[in-house]
């Protein structure tokens, strides 16, 4: 049995030294209960971070990592990222200094969605399943102050993925968590829906030049204003930008993902999609239209819905809104507006082309 237990994030105070309050009875109860089955056992825990949901499990602990992989049926050689609560802890948990590079990057974006690539020395306590067998580790730290508190409290490094089934849209709400791994894990706790709603942004700064391996909530031209001199040549991992076969240094970014029962079509020129409709013959099926900035929708057979007018309203909604046609209106065929890859339409569009198996 799964049990969803609810929490208040705005019960949540961390003060300049990182200590923190919690204001009401109920949500310290129920965090406390999720804090130890992560320091305690080797089960794991659901939990609200600003990007998306995530899986939580100890960082630490062998059992408790491949309880993580089972539970979301995720293939063993993509590694997770350990989230930490506060940057003392890195020293203390890693065993390694921060590197210089990340400084600038992680004074403006921590607590935020960016994930950064650490040196995996070989007296670490991390599990190597953890790290799938990578000489570096990925880590975080969330600003979803129900992630914080529960991390603080457990005082390990918490390892979470999505906390969606392999190869299904992220969770942005409890009620996704629960619909994928119901029965698969004990314990969801419900803080309410996510703010970013695509996941963080993975820059790996070890490399020479430096290298974003993942797009998400931090953009790419955030990252090259705010890290200067620094980050003025990071590098898009070749994977995004094209389809060469350059291996994978992401080793998530090569699996089937995001993706909807329904067929999932990309669309940049909505005149093309009355032909399309007629082309496949899909006038006795369920069709979906999702538009953002310039389509009308007009003209469209099927439900229309709105992603947002900004591309910020559009990442918050898009997991949100295919699960909503997939999971509750059983659509067939969702047709997704296309956005330029400018600030957050990279990882959009990254997600987008993943979830599609067509575009037009
Ligand atoms: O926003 C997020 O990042 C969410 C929340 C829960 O924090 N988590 C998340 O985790 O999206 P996951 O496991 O779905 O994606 C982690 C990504 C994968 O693409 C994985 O391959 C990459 O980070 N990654 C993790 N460790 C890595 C490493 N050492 N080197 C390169 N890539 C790594
Ligand atoms: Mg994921």
């Amino acid at each position: 049995v799964t049990e969803v237990l609810k929490v208040d994030p705005t019960s949540i105070d961390f003060d300049i030294q990182d200590r923190l309050t919690i204001s009401d009875p109920i949500t310290e109860q129920n965090l406390t209960k999720a804090a130890q089955i992560l320091s305690k056992s080797t089960q794991i825990v659901a939990f609200p971070s600003e990007t998306v949901y995530g899986l939580g499990g100890n960082s630490f602990n062998d059992d408790s990592i491949r309880n993580i992989y089972k539970a979301k049926n995720r293939p063993s050689d993509n590694p997770l990222i350990s989230h930490i609560s506060s940057i003392s802890q890195i020293p203390r948990l890693f065993n390694v200094e921060l590197p210089e590079i990340y400084k600038p990057l992680i004074e403006k974006f921590w607590p935020g969605p960016l994930t950064i690539l650490i040196p995996n020395l070989p007296d670490s306590k991390i599990s190597s399943l953890t790290t799938a067998g990578q000489s570096t580790i990925a880590i975080r730290l969330p600003s979803h102050p129900i992630a914080r508190a529960l991390i603080h409290l457990a005082d390990v490094p918490v390892a979470a993925p999505s906390a969606n089934a392999s190869t299904r849209p992220s969770p942005t709400q409890a009620a996704h968590v629960y619909h994928d791994l119901e029965g698969k894990v004990p314990l969801i706790l419900d803080g309410g829906p996510s703010d970013v709603g695509v996941e963080s942004t993975v820059i790996d700064g070890l490399s020479n030049p430096p290298i974003l391996l993942r797009p998400g909530g931090v953009s790419l031209e955030e990252i090259k204003k705010i890290g200067g001199e620094l980050w003025k040549d990071v590098r898009v991992a070749k994977k995004l930008a094209d389809d060469s076969d350059e291996p994978v240094k992401t080793p998530g970014m090569k699996y089937k993902h995001y993706s909807p029962t329904a067929k999932v079509i990309l669309v940049s020129d909505e005149s093309k999609i009355l032909e399309y409709i007629k082309i496949h013959d899909l006038n006795d099926k369920k069709l979906a239209l999702l538009t953002s900035q310039h389509f009308k929708g007009d003209s469209f057979d099927g439900i229309v819905d709105s992603l947002g007018r900004t591309k910020k309203e559009v990442s918050t909604n898009l997991f949100k809104l295919l699960r909503h046609l997939d999971e509750d209106l059983s659509v067939d065929y969702i047709f997704v507006e296309s956005v330029d890859i400018a600030d957050e339409g990279l990882a959009i569009m990254n997600r987008l082309q993943k979830a599609a198996s067509e575009t037009i």
